[in-house]
């Protein structure tokens, strides 16, 4: 089994970025608890500032990968790019948000992504990422 883990934009900034909203834990911090949460299993952690390498890094993922974790940040709001290339290459995915993105500004509340993702987790903290990855391990198992 391999997931791979995808972060958007400014998400290699948390521990430093807004930490009110996001919290004082940094990016290396968020890697360091995927890989424990990932033990036993193979997996892959990617963070980009720009739109098209992530759709790159989607298509990519086409028959290597058996689930894929998303926090597409701002994109989540805004590209219909990324969510086409979730439903093109039709891998699990959970959609994960440091946030709650539903109780904040009007225009977070609407995600693409999660016109494909199959569960989103939002406002849970980093923890959120650690309950995708449980939640994909237990149903690709
Ligand atoms: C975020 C929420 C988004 O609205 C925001 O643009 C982010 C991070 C989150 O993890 O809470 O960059 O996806």
């Amino acid at each position: 089994m391999k997931l791979l883990i995808i972060n958007g934009p400014n998400l290699n900034l948390l521990g430093l970025r807004e930490p009110d909203i996001y919290g004082k834990q940094d990016y290396k911090t968020l890697c360091e608890m995927i890989k424990k949460a990932c033990n036993g299993i193979d997996y892959e952690i990617f963070q980009s500032n720009h739109e098209g390498a992530i759709v790159d890094k989607i298509q990519s993922a086409y028959g290597k990968v058996d689930g894929i974790v998303i926090n597409p940040a701002a994109y989540t709001h805004t590209s219909v790019a990324i969510l086409d290339a979730l439903k093109a290459v039709g891998i699990p995915t959970v959609e994960v948000h440091i946030s709650d993105i539903n109780t904040r500004e009007e225009f977070r509340k609407h995600s693409f992504v999660s016109y494909y993702a199959e569960k989103q987790i939002a406002g849970h903290g980093l923890q959120g990422y650690i309950e995708a990855i449980d939640y994909l391990k237990e149903k690709l198992s």
